[in-house]
């Protein structure tokens, strides 16, 4: 069984898929693996390192899709550009593992499955227990909360701890970190590591013991949050009206913060607007918002994707790949959830794409010339597979040999 490990080619993008200290664990699964020249580099794993575990390196990209498996952080949707290169290369029952962006851009999953290769999209594992080490969001979320604190102490002209000094007392820097998920208790941390005063809001009461085991002080809103958790612990959107009234209650926190790291969001959904130019208007001049939600819409109106925007002397950033910014612990991390990931797909030498599988049912989105994954077709308007399509789709890709002239592949 051979894999291939690409350079990825999304502008700007230094992480690699797999780093060397990994390729032992694949070794055991049965694996041989194929590594673009290059593809580690940035990240700080130079092609020797993958040869002295084991690894080929390959100069010319399209002899990695000879593979079995074919591995990258950024697939087409999640590379929109540049990823469009690699489609007429996937071919019929190869396995392609990445980040799809399949919420985000389905169309992209639709053009993946025309070319017969079996997507698997690392952004829809589930939240369970028995996935967490495969986890590839959390992982990523983890680095930009970490990241995007940093660079807001970068812009801030003042320093996070309170310190007193022969020359005065320096009172400490306040930051608002608004949903606390992974990269929002992330960033609670980073925060309070760096001597700051934090304060943090969430629309799940859950979290608050969280923040607060952090060292940071949950913020109490007069608002209604209900059912606000989902089955798999992700928030819920809670209409526009709670959001008004929330932007409302918000304002004066948003006015008395140094910096507010927003980080609140809903899978697959537009990010919520939590902080109007109005809010941003009243804070002090030299304040920081860093919006990691810039990207899905943002969680504050004058945030634009990858700009630093100046809004009456407030700075704006926007960042869509922190995680990329860091990249040796990034792909360390990736690389880690990777391998469980292979673990869990991978028996006796081969894949077995196992839909009672809770992990390769949720992740698996395309196969055998289709898209295969009930809410992704639902998001491009396709009925619902009948059980019946779908076990032939299976069996027939299952069947067919590679091949090298894949539909749609022109
Ligand atoms: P998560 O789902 O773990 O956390 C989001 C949190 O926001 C949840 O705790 C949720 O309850 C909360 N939330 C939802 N609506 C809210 C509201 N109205 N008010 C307050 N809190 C609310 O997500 P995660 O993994 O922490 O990611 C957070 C954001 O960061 C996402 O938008 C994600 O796409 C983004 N992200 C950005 C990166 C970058 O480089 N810019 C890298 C990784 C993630």
């Amino acid at each position: 069984m051979k894999l291939a490990v690409l350079k990825e080619t999304c502008p700007g993008e230094r992480r690699v898929a797999l780093i060397p200290a990994n390729l032992h664990h694949l070794a055991k699964l049965g694996i041989e693996v194929a590594i673009e020249s290059g593809a580690g580099q940035a990240a700080g794993f130079p092609d020797q390192r993958y040869v002295e575990k084991g690894a080929t390196v390959m100069a010319q990209r399209p002899e990695l899709f000879s593979a079995d498996i074919v591995l990258q952080i950024r697939t087409l949707g999640a590379n929109p550009g540049a990823g469009r290169d690699d489609l007429p290369h996937y071919r019929p029952r190869q396995i392609v593992i990445g980040m799809t962006d399949p919420l985000g851009e389905p169309g992209a999953s639709a053009d993946m499955a025309r070319t017969g290769a079996s997507l698997m999209s690392l952004e829809l594992v589930p939240r369970i227990t028995r996935a967490q080490s495969m986890d590839v969001l959390s992982s990523m979320a983890t680095i930009a909360g970490y990241r995007a604190v940093l660079l807001a102490a970068v812009e801030l002209p003042k320093m996070f701890p309170l310190l007193m000094t022969a020359a005065g007392t320096l009172t400490a820097a306040r930051v608002f970190v608004i949903g606390a998920g992974v990269a929002g208790l992330q960033a609670i941390a980073t925060s309070r590591r760096l001597g700051a005063i934090v304060h943090a809001y969430d629309v799940r009461p859950a979290v608050r013991e969280q923040v607060e085991s952090l060292g940071g002080k949950f913020v109490e809103l007069a608002l209604e949050t209900g059912e606000a958790q989902d089955k798999g612990g992700y928030a819920k959107a809670l209409g526009e009206e709670f959001y008004r009234r929330q932007r409302e209650l918000m304002a004066s926190v948003v006015a008395e913060s140094d910096v507010v790291i927003a980080t609140a969001a809903i899978p697959g959904k537009t990010a919520p607007l939590l902080i109007t130019r109005e809010a941003v208007h009243g804070m002090a001049p030299g304040s920081v918002i860093v919006d990691l939600a810039a990207e899905r819409g943002g969680n504050c109106e004058p945030s634009q994707p990858d700009q630093r925007i100046v809004e009456r002397d407030v700075v704006i950033l926007g960042p869509t790949n922190l995680p990329s910014e860091i990249p040796y612990h990034a792909s360390q991390m990736f690389s880690n959830n990777v391998t469980q990931f292979l673990k869990n797909l991978i028996h006796d030498g081969q894949p077995q794409l196992d839909r009672d599988d809770e992990i390769i049912r949720e992740t698996l989105v395309a196969r055998g010339g289709q898209v295969v994954h009930g809410r992704i077709r639902e998001l491009l308007q396709l009925p619902p597979l009948a059980p019946a399509a779908e076990a032939a789709t299976t069996a027939q890709s299952d069947r067919s040999p590679a091949n090298p002239n894949p539909p749609g592949s022109a």
